[in-house]
């Protein structure tokens, strides 16, 4: 009887209009594969601490960091099986998802510097590609910087030379997979959260990765040596579920585009920052050799990898290469 009493209580409590509002709030899983103190791991929970602020209570955002929930191929199945809501996966990992587009990011001396990269990520190539993912279940909110990727391996990278027959670990993109054959390296795809022991046990010899990514790996305790060679870009692809998003109560949605848009701007003015601090954190810890090309070692690499782009015709198409060589100039 007193259970019957309870369950009448509850059910007439759910029907009161304004007992509805503190209903369950929507929970926004956010996976990622990198630590908390990176580039995308702050501006995820700056975009979770602006959302939920706005949004008093009815949403809660879930930050997983590290490959807590899942590594990079699963967790591109959660999201379009609905198990987790939102993912930034950098622009190499959605080769699986059918839009190989996305490999141009990864074509090695595309970009000079953020101002070039920023001028296809905020213009109309960076949203025409967002747009490809909506036939796929997933709707693309926005680009975030990491930076410039830098060559490492327990021996000295100088010349092209240095590289052959290293066995070299790479995301899941075939333009990096292109770029490291080109140096005479045996490239090696493998999960962001194997490396470390990949490197540790010599499964692997070296890898590429912007500064922020290396250090908060501790990616230094078992390289012995960087090369600064800024010869490509890694960056991430803010991403949701597509029913989930085209779902939630358009003011819910509006706000959280509002704090996604802020989210980004934040992301993309730290990130330089975030790497350059990390460098100094890895000559300060006097574990890795931090080198510095010279010109004619750059060039050596420049005449090495750009021929990759005409040989990535097929994968990313060369009509948005020169696309792309045209907004930057
Ligand atoms: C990597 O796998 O090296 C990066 O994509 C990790 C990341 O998300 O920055």
């Amino acid at each position: 009887m007193k259970l019957q009493w309870k369950t009448l209580a509850l059910a007439a409590a759910l029907t009161v209009p304004g007992l509805a509002a503190q209903a369950d709030p929507i929970v926004i899983k956010f996976s990622h594969v990198v630590a908390a103190d990176t580039p995308k791991g702050k501006a995820a929970e700056y975009f979770k601490k602006l959302a939920e602020e706005r949004l008093k209570g009815r949403v809660k955002i879930e930050i997983y960091p590290n490959s807590q929930l899942f590594k990079d191929k699963e967790e591109l199945e959660a999201l379009q099986l609905g198990s987790v809501q939102m993912l930034a996966p950098s622009l190499a990992k959605f080769g699986p998802l059918g839009v190989k587009e996305f490999e141009v990011f990864d074509l090695p001396f595309l970009f000079d510097n953020y101002q070039e990269l920023h001028k296809v990520t905020y213009g109309a190539i960076g949203q025409g590609m967002l747009q490809k993912l909506e036939s796929k279940g997933i709707t693309g909110l926005a680009f975030w910087d990491n930076g410039f990727k830098q060559m490492s391996a327990n021996k000295p990278l100088h010349t092209v030379a240095d590289y052959k027959g290293l066995k070299m670990r790479i995301q899941a993109s075939k333009v990096l997979d292109a770029q490291m054959r080109a140096l005479g390296s045996n490239p090696q795809v493998m999960a962001f959260s194997e490396v470390y022991q990949a490197l540790q046990t010599g499964v692997v010899d070296g890898t590429e990765n912007p500064m922020s990514n290396f250090y908060t790996q501790k990616m230094h305790e078992v390289q012995k040596h960087v090369t600064l060679t800024n010869h490509g870009y890694l960056g991430y692809a803010v991403i949701v579920n597509k029913k989930f998003w085209d779902g939630l109560p358009e003011d819910v949605r509006a706000a959280l585009t509002q704090s996604m848009f802020n989210a980004t701007q934040y992301a993309n003015t730290i990130a330089q920052k975030e790497n350059e601090e990390a460098l100094a954190k890895v000559k300060a810890s006097g574990k890795t050799v931090v080198y510095e090309p010279t010109v004619a070692e750059r060039n050596e690499m420049k005449k090495a990898l750009v021929k990759v782009h005409d040989q990535m015709d097929d994968r990313v198409g060369l009509e948005l290469v020169k696309k792309i060589y045209k907004e930057t100039g």
